[in-house]
């Protein structure tokens, strides 16, 4: 089957571009929801990463389907999960004490709920799995994740959401302090990019 195109699902500036730039040598057109006029409601409650990636990847698949277009749709879940907090916030970190709560709050709280913890047990990662729906039904998942531990402050002007307080060992800062090329190259969505690369480079 010869699929020529790639429609993942989000509508988020960065992931498109981090897409783009991580599967630009394979010889597909890619996507994003809004180029593919696909505007869907999908109510991600899975419990899972994977359980959350499937549903938004099947929900836009039936879109195409219902369509009559041939498309593979990507989607992607991510999140952060604290050891020390039962793996909290999970699935739930974008919504983590209100969608619209500043991640200023947002970090202050996990940083507050860690008090007195010390460093051996703050450890963290974040997570991040991608699936793939192919239009004759079949689906591939990939999963990665970086791991690192929760600070004691925010540090760092780059990233988003928990970057300022995902302090990495291994290269000595927190990752909002990484240049963005270095967090995509590193990152729990980069990596999990990269493994859906090899699987679409043998199945397309
Ligand atoms: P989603 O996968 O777009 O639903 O994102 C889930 C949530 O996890 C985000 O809103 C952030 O709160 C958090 N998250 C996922 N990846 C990262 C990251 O690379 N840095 C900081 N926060 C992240």
């Amino acid at each position: 089957m010869k699929v020529d195109k790639i429609i993942f699902a989000t509508g988020n500036a960065g992931k498109m571009k981090e897409i783009r730039m991580i599967i630009a040598d394979l010889d597909v057109e890619v996507q994003s929801m809004k180029e593919a006029d696909i505007q869907a409601e999908i109510v991600e409650d899975g419990e899972t990463f994977e359980e959350n990636a499937r549903i938004k990847a099947q929900a836009i698949a039936q879109e195409l389907k219902a369509r009559g277009e041939q498309a593979v749709v990507l989607a992607d879940d991510s999140g952060l999960e604290i050891d020390y907090l039962n793996k909290e916030p999970g699935v739930y970190s974008a919504r983590y004490m209100g969608e619209d709560t500043s991640y200023t709050k947002k970090n202050a709280s996990l940083i507050q709920r860690l008090e007195g913890v010390p460093d051996e047990e703050r450890t963290a990662r974040f997570v991040c799995v991608i699936a793939a729906v192919f239009p004759d039904g079949r689906m591939f998942e990939t999963r990665a994740a970086i791991e690192g531990r929760i600070g004691y402050e925010e540090k760092g002007e780059n990233g988003f959401g928990y970057d300022p307080i995902f302090y990495l060992p291994e290269y000595g800062m927190y990752s909002a302090e990484l240049a963005p090329e270095e967090k995509n190259r590193i990152s729990h969505r980069g990596k999990a990019l990269e493994e859906m690369k090899k699987i679409l480079l043998m199945e397309l």
